[in-house]
C-alpha cells in the first residue's frame, strides 16, 4: 500500500493535552455512570437539569451529528473563572457552570473539531489562491453545514478581485439557511446556490457544474466504506482536471465511548490506514493522495487530487 505521508498541521492549534489524561477517567466514569442512568426514570430528570443550567451541552446532545452541535463546538471561547463568594450559592453556580463547560468543551474532541475548521479554512483558502484571478473559482460544498470554512475563503478572494461560484449542498433546511446568512453576512450571497439534498446523488443534483474544488468535512464518519467511496467516485466524476478534493474523517480516539454515550454522537472512526485504503480503491490517482492532523491526532484531513 502507498504509505501517502501525513502531514501535522501545528500552527495556532489548540494542543491542551496536560488536563487531557487525568479527564479520562472522570469521561470513563460519566459514561458508566449514563449507561446505567439511560436504564431508568432518572436520565429525563438529569437532562432537564443540564437543559437548565448547561443549555450548550443539552443542545449539542440533542443535535449531535448536525452542523448546530458543530457550530456550538466552533464557537466555543473559555470564558474566565468567576470568583467564588463563599456563602454566596449564586456564585457558586457560576463557578460550577463555568468548570464543566470548561471540562466538556475542551476535550480532546472539541479542541480536535475547532483545529480541522482551521485546518480546512487553510486548505480551501490556498485553493482560492490556487485559481487565476481572472478565471471564476467554481466550489462545490457538500455537508456544507454553516460551511464557515469556504465562505470566508470565498469572501477573501472577493477582497482581492477574484470571481467564484459557490454550490451548498446540504440536505438540512437549516443549515442551508445558516450558510446563507453567512454568505450574505460577508457580502458574497450573489456568488452561492443553496440546494438542499442527498450528497450520494450529487451528480443529479448539480448536473453539468464542473468545479475545481469540492470541500466534503465531517460526511465520511456517517457513511460506510462502500458509500464514501461511492462519493469519493462520484466527485471524481464531476472535477476538472487538476481539481481538488477536501474531505477527512474522525480517528478512533479514547474518548469515542464518552462522544457516543453522554453526547450521544455515533460516527464511524478510520485508522490512517481505513483512510488510505478508501483513498487507494477510488479513482483518483495514487501520487493525488496527501493527508494532513492536528496535533492532537483526533481528525485526519484527506486531499485528493484528479
Ligand atoms: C457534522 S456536520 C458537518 C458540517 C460542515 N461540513 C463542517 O465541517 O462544519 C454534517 C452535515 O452534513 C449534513 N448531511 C449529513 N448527511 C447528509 C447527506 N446524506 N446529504 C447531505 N447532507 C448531509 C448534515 O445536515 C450536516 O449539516
Amino acid at each position: 500500500m502507498n504509505a501517502s505521508p501525513v502531514t501535522r498541521i501545528d500552527k495556532d492549534m489548540e494542543n491542551d493535552k496536560f488536563w487531557q489524561y487525568p479527564k479520562l477517567p472522570i469521561l470513563w466514569v460519566a459514561t458508566l455512570a449514563m449507561m446505567v442512568i439511560q436504564k431508568t426514570g432518572l436520565v429525563k430528570i438529569i437532562w432537564r437539569t443540564v437543559a437548565k443550567n448547561l443549555p450548550a451541552v443539552s443542545e449539542v446532545a440533542k443535535k449531535a451529528k448536525t452542523s448546530r452541535a458543530l457550530d456550538i463546538i466552533y464557537d466555543y471561547e473559555r470564558k474566565p473563572l468567576p470568583e467564588l463568594k463563599i456563602p454566596s450559592l449564586k456564585s457558586w453556580r457560576k463557578f460550577i457552570v463555568e468548570t464543566v463547560m470548561r471540562f466538556l468543551f475542551e476535550i480532546r474532541h472539541c479542541q480536535g473539531a475547532r483545529n480541522r475548521l482551521k485546518i480546512v479554512k487553510w486548505l480551501i483558502g490556498k485553493e482560492g489562491r490556487r485559481i487565476p484571478l481572472e478565471k471564476t473559482w467554481k466550489l462545490l460544498v457538500i455537508a456544507c453545514g454553516s460551511s464557515r470554512a469556504s465562505l470566508e475563503a470565498v469572501a477573501e478572494r472577493k477582497k482581492i478581485g477574484g470571481q467564484s461560484t459557490v454550490i451548498l449542498v446540504d440536505k438540512s433546511p437549516r443549515a442551508l439557511a445558516k450558510a446563507m446568512a453567512l454568505a450574505t453576512s460577508l457580502g458574497i450571497a450573489d456568488m452561492v446556490v443553496a440546494i438542499r439534498g442527498d450528497a450520494m446523488k450529487i451528480a443529479d443534483l448539480v448536473k453539468d457544474f464542473q468545479p475545481d474544488t469540492v470541500e466534503a468535512v465531517g460526511l465520511t464518519d456517517y457513511l460506510t466504506d462502500k458509500d464514501t467511496i461511492a462519493l469519493i467516485n462520484a466527485i471524481n466524476g464531476l472535477l476538472v482536471e487538476g481539481g481538488k478534493l477536501i474531505t477527512g474523517n474522525i480517528a478512533p480516539n479514547t474518548e469515542k465511548p464518552f462522544v457516543k454515550i453522554v453526547f450521544c454522537w455515533s460516527m464511524i472512526y478510520r485508522t490512517l490506514t481505513e483512510l488510505r485504503r478508501i483513498a487507494l480503491a477510488s479513482k483518483f490517482p495514487q501520487h493525488g493522495i496527501e493527508i494532513f492532523t492536528e496535533p492532537l491526532g483526533m481528525f485526519y484531513l484527506l486531499v485528493l487530487s484528479k
